[in-house]
């Protein structure tokens, strides 16, 4: 699980371990909030195995996916998630040089951590990954050409996943939440809060719980014939 310390990552690490998947919390620089996650996993009777690593350094992820699976043996799930910065601007503001290290390092990140555990996935045949995406992808907002261009390259890139491993017995799928309330979103959640929740038919903001959730229904038992697709978890804000 890359980024899982904050937000909707650490929400997805709590929800796959109480649905009983042993979680590696992954960070960058966060290891207090990592340890705190691992920290309530754990209290609550799960498995938890913390690992700092830098999801766009491959020395780093694969010292990771060596550590786990020397303790644990395999990797079953990949929950792709870590947030890549990004620069929010309008194109006639943006540099190329702003615009490619978004486009670099979210797309990077995929490739390193995919190509750290798919050789694995494939020797066991099996394995369920998810990557997150952003409805931004698809609908643009002002100021967001950057991260939607990003999420929308990590959409095809997942699809190609999809279609290259499922021989394999490997799933690949995105899920696109909206707008998603957390500490990194408060001053954006509080400024566009009554019109999100007015466009939104389940009449809320996204929690990164919602998200979470969506995530383990996407590499429980129950989904294992679906792969390469696009879920939107935004209360129907936007429909497919
Ligand atoms: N929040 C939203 O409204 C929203 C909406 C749509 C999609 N998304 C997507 O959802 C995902 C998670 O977003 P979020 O808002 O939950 O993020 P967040 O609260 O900012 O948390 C980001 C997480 O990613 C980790 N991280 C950042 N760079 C990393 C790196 N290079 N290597 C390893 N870990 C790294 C952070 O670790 P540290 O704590 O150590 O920095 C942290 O655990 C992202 O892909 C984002 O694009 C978010």
């Amino acid at each position: 699980m890359t980024g899982s310390s904050r937000g909707i990552g650490a929400a997805t690490a709590k929800r796959l371990a109480a649905a009983g998947a042993k979680v590696v919390v992954n960070f960058r620089s966060s290891s207090d909030e990592a340890e705190s996650v691992a920290e309530s996993i754990r209290e609550n009777g799960g498995e938890a195995l913390i690992q700092q690593a830098d999801v766009t350094d491959p020395q780093a992820v694969d010292r990771m996916v060596a550590t786990v699976e020397d303790e644990w043996g395999s990797v079953d799930i990949l929950v792709n998630n870590a947030n890549m910065p990004f620069e929010q601007a309008p194109f006639a503001e943006m540099s190329w040089e702003s615009f490619r290290s978004k486009l670099d390092a979210e797309l990077k990140s995929a490739f390193i951590v995919s190509k750290a555990v798919l050789p694995g996935m494939t020797e066991q045949g099996y394995g369920r990954a998810v990557y997150v995406s952003s409805s931004l992808g698809k609908q643009p907002q002002p100021g967001f050409i950057a991260h939607g261009t990003a999420k929308s390259g990590l959409n095809s890139f997942v699809k190609y996943l999809a279609q290259e491993y499922g021989e394999e017995g490997i799933t690949a799928n995105v899920v696109a939440p909206g707008l998603v309330e957390t500490e990194g979103t408060k001053e954006r959640v509080e400024h566009t809060r009554e019109y999100v929740v007015e466009s939104t038919p389940l009449n809320r903001i996204t929690q990164p719980e919602d998200v979470a959730g969506t995530i383990t229904a996407l590499v429980n038992a129950n989904t294992e014939f679906v792969t390469g697709t696009y879920t939107p978890v935004n209360g129907g804000s936007t429909m497919e």
